[in-house]
């Protein structure tokens, strides 16, 4: 058996149009949705991410700003253009790329966006609201792995699910999300003992964890449904995920590639949320 590839590429493009079409709806009407992303400091990944961010939103109709900072701001500068872009009625959607530099305490900084400009859905609020059930943003990349299960119409009410990471951006969201949905849902880390034992037992299996290629063949129960969230550059620099596809695939139902999985709807649910936060207004 050759699983189904869950393509991240196409789905984003589809919802993306999907957006656009929303987005010139606001414009008509004479409110352009518009997002602010903040960068301090030069981290390689974090430069390519937030271009790429900027990029899509312009992409489809939406005003964005890209405001890079020196990596030695303080704290209270960066607190003070929070709290400017919060009055701003331009802005809908704030995003400070993580990580932010060791002398910047980054759960300040979450705490101080306006719940409702909080597009990475973060916020302590939001997180919350998440937890009850009534969320107000999903975290993006979450979000995306729930909107490629639907795809494929996996049916996630009574699976099991499985997700390895406990991250507040991925893994816990991830675990409430698919609750959420119905699934019966365990949450491993890196401590987890016996790691197969538990990937063995899941019909959905969403991995983030940062470390190339470590779920194999053998961890996976036949006809799975595998996330990869993972996205890691190889030493020949090329890119691998968290699960190692070419064996999994095979023994897999539908799987996701890296590149051009999760990494495009996570871009895509930033924009989702943005354009619902200035629906909103
Ligand atoms: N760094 C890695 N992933 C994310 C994300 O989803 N949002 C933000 N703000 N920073 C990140």
């Amino acid at each position: 058996m050759s699983a189904q590839i869950i393509d991240g590429n196409a789905l984003a493009k589809k919802i993306r149009i999907e957006i656009a079409t929303r987005t010139a709806s606001l414009v008509a009407k004479g409110s352009k949705p518009g997002l602010a992303v903040l960068l301090v400091g030069e981290d390689p990944a974090s430069q390519v991410y937030v271009r790429n961010k900027v990029k899509a939103c312009e992409d489809v109709g939406m005003h964005s700003i890209l405001e890079r900072h020196p990596a030695d701001l303080s704290e209270e500068k960066l607190l003070q253009r929070i709290d400017e872009l919060n009055q701003d009625k331009s802005i809908h959607g704030i995003l400070v790329q993580l990580p932010l530099p060791k002398h910047i305490d980054s759960h300040r900084v979450i705490e101080s966006i306006a719940p409702e400009k909080d597009v990475d859905g973060f916020h302590v609020a939001n997180a919350g609201a998440l937890m009850i059930g009534a969320p107000l943003f999903r975290p993006c990349t979450p979000y995306g792995c729930m909107k490629m299960l639907e795809s494929i119409d996996y049916p996630i009410r009574g699976a099991r699910a499985v997700v390895i990471g406990a991250s507040n951006i991925v893994g816990k969201p991830m675990a409430m999300l698919l609750l959420q949905a119905g699934a019966t849902v365990t949450i491993c880390n890196s401590k987890t003992r016996d790691l197969s034992a538990h990937t063995k037992e899941a019909d959905i299996l969403v991995v983030a964890t940062g470390k190339p290629k470590m779920i194999t063949a053998d961890m996976v129960k036949p006809g799975a449904v595998v996330i990869d969230v993972g996205i890691n550059r190889l030493p020949d620099g090329k890119l691998c995920g968290d699960v190692d596809f070419e064996s999994v695939q095979s023994v897999a139902s539908a799987i996701t590639p890296v590149p051009g999985g999760v990494g495009p709807m996570t871009i895509t649910m930033l924009l989702l949320n943005t354009l619902e936060a200035a629906e909103r207004i």
